[in-house]
């Protein structure tokens, strides 16, 4: 996704017609470093549900009544799988502060019993490897390492973290970069079916 200031929300379509069930709903990135980036109450709001499409994230303050404020949000108003975007080339220049806010959100998360899942991206700029052929992800070590690293910084469990190439210079769908993602994209429908699943019971 992009680095959008805006809540934006994304649909897949289903021909004919009509789209699926799921839905992604983007926020601003942490934009590493203090005073930019989303606010990590904004987060916390749209966790619950509050924060309507279109809402232009404001760094120095967080949402609290308004047009964009959803005073009372129901259970499809709010997220059902937390999704947080680590890109894999980038992990040098996250800073502490970056670290921080996305473990608070991580946190506020688990309070609410939200599964989370952690997308590592950008795989093949990490690592040579992968980038001279995209089978050998789960054979590089450099890859492995980018895992851990990953996981402990964001107290995430290994199994939560799904590695992604993205799409940037392919002008075609390419079956192996789609199977990663949607190894990524089952899992997120299974964890946020079991969410649901746990509300009901
Ligand atoms: C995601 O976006 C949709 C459509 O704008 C909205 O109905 C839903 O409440 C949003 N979900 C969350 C968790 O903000």
């Amino acid at each position: 996704f992009g680095s959008f200031r805006m809540y934006t929300t994304y649909k897949i379509s289903n021909h004919p017609g009509g789209s699926y069930s799921l839905m992604f709903n983007d926020t601003m990135g942490f934009e590493r470093s203090a005073g930019h980036g989303v606010h990590v109450e904004d987060i916390k709001l749209a966790l619950k549900g509050h924060v309507k499409d279109g809402y232009k994230f404001n760094p120095k303050e967080p949402l609290t009544e308004g047009d964009f404020y959803n005073p009372s949000p129901t259970l499809d108003d709010r997220v059902h799988v937390l999704v947080s975007v680590f890109p894999a080339d980038k992990s040098s220049e996250m800073t502490g502060e970056d670290v921080k806010k996305m473990r608070e959100v991580r946190r506020a998360a688990s309070e609410m019993r939200i599964p989370q899942l952690v997308l590592l991206t950008r795989i093949d700029e990490a690592c040579p490897k992968v980038k001279e052929n995209i089978n050998n992800v789960y054979k590089s070590k450099c890859l492995k390492e980018h895992v851990d690293k990953c996981s402990s910084l964001l107290g995430i469990p290994l199994n939560c973290v799904f590695l992604v190439k993205n799409y940037h210079s392919e002008t075609k769908v390419n079956d192996d970069i789609h199977a990663l993602i949607l190894v990524a994209l089952r899992q997120m429908v299974s964890v946020g079916e079991d969410f649901l699943n746990d509300l009901q019971d």
